[in-house]
């Protein structure tokens, strides 16, 4: 794939991905594309032998894996990233009518920065589970491409203060406007099997019984700058690594066994079936290692990068970063630290990423919070805790992290890709 294909690739996949349900679907379509086999959890394995796998987990995780030798100890290389983003999802009573609006009450998930959400064109996606005529339980896929919905600012007439001092309420200021009514109830079930029907006219629903909704922008992703050289999206945090991990994997080399392993849940804490702190990797890898101490030797041969978008230098908040460690767009991924253990990288697992860097040419910065500023962390703390392997914490620099719309940067998408692909490849290892 060349540089702009693949650019192209990512900025399609970011608009056709609002939820981790769909950014796990577009995954598997790419992989299969690439002659991955689909495994199912609940099926045997004693099938797999070396070839190139994946499997997904609550249709929001997925693990993707080329395998040299099943059954061995020699060890894997993984990459991690997440699935998902903070944003505002529908409550289980999705609608109110009040003042003559139909409001969509939403819940905030994630550490959302919640400014941005307002006077946005927004659409709605994510899981519906139904019960059709037949009587089956079925789950579908919905994106609702075209803004439906709508959180309006309050007029600075009406808050004189709001430049200065306006603080936003979760439960009062967030609910979002779908339509007007002059009627006192709405059924939002109807609105959701009309557009379920709209995409499959096939489908006889008896009703809904439940959904995983979401909002997100409608605006799609752009490259912006001067030159193009920025990509501002939603959810550049972490579908960007996501992307990146997917092409590395596929683009890398058959001759050591290798993986990635993409979560759902971290902004929430990771706790969860399909999070990085429940059982989904170690699961996959003692089924490949078949007993434990094969699993035990194996991790021992292991390492994992996790790529999770990291902070830029903000030019108008440059105070807050450490005034020596400022890593800034476009000038390659950035390795995190955190002595404490927000992030995993220790002096070992730096020093293989750095002579990985070095192989391939790409300049590699460092992360380290300010010493009186809190510290954010990610999967591979989490994943390490898990599973005992070594890891690196990694990320593209990017501004705005959990806005609404992101900033990163084209070159460092690159970078992010090639760097992942010479870690599964390098021939040096040394474990
Ligand atoms: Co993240």
């Amino acid at each position: 794939m060349t540089m702009n294909e693949q650019i192209k690739n990512l900025l399609g996949f970011l608009a056709k991905s609002p939820t981790p349900f769909h950014a796990v679907e577009n995954i598997a379509i790419r992989l299969e594309s690439a002659g991955f086999e689909r495994l199912e959890e609940a099926k045997a394995w004693n099938t797999v032998q070396s070839g190139n796998y994946y499997v997904t987990r609550n249709d929001s995780s997925l693990i993707a894996m080329r395998l040299e030798q099943v059954g061995g100890d020699t060890g894997f290389r993984i990459v991690g990233a997440h699935t998902d983003s903070p944003c505002l999802k529908v409550k289980p009573q999705a609608t109110q009518c009040r003042d003559g609006y139909v409001m969509l009450a939403v819940e905030v998930y994630g550490g959302a920065l919640l400014n941005p959400w307002f006077d946005r064109d927004l659409g709605l996606a994510g899981r519906i589970n139904i019960k059709t005529l037949s009587g089956s339980i079925q789950s579908r896929l919905l994106r609702i491409n075209h803004p439906v919905a709508f959180i309006p600012s309050l007029a600075i007439h009406l808050d004189r203060n709001a430049n200065e001092d306006r603080s936003i309420n979760r439960q009062k200021h967030l609910p979002a406007v779908l339509m007007r009514t002059n009627e006192d109830q709405h059924d939002f079930a109807d609105i959701l099997k009309n557009w379920l029907v709209r995409d499959d006219p096939e489908l006889e629903i008896d009703h809904i019984l439940s959904f995983e909704l979401s909002l997100f922008d409608c605006q799609p992703p752009a490259l912006i700058g001067l030159h193009g050289e920025f990509i501002a999206s939603a959810r550049l945090d972490n579908l960007l690594s996501c992307h990146a991990a997917t092409e590395a994997l596929i683009a890398s080399k058959n001759d050591v066994n290798k993986l990635i392993v993409l979560n759902d849940h971290e902004e929430v804490g990771s706790a969860s079936m399909s999070g990085a702190a429940g059982p989904f990797l170690e699961s996959v890898l003692s089924r490949l290692c078949k007993d434990n101490e094969i699993l035990t030797r194996s991790l021992q041969h292991s390492m994992l990068v996790s790529a999770d978008n990291a902070h830029a230098v903000h030019p108008n908040y440059a105070d807050r970063h450490e005034p020596d460690h400022r890593p800034l767009i476009n000038t390659g991924p950035v390795i995190k630290i955190n002595h404490n253990q927000n992030y995993a990288t220790n002096s070992e697992s730096e020093a293989l990423l750095r002579v990985v860097c070095e192989a391939n040419d790409i300049n590699v910065q460092s992360f380290v919070t300010r010493s009186d500023l809190g510290c954010g962390s990610t999967i591979g703390p989490i994943t390490a805790t898990r599973i005992g392997v070594r890891t690196v914490d990694i990320g593209v620099p990017q501004l705005g992290m959990h806005s609404i719309r992101e900033l990163a940067g084209v070159q460092d998408q690159i970078d992010l890709v090639h760097v992942l692909r010479g870690f599964f490849d390098h021939a040096n290892w040394p474990f």
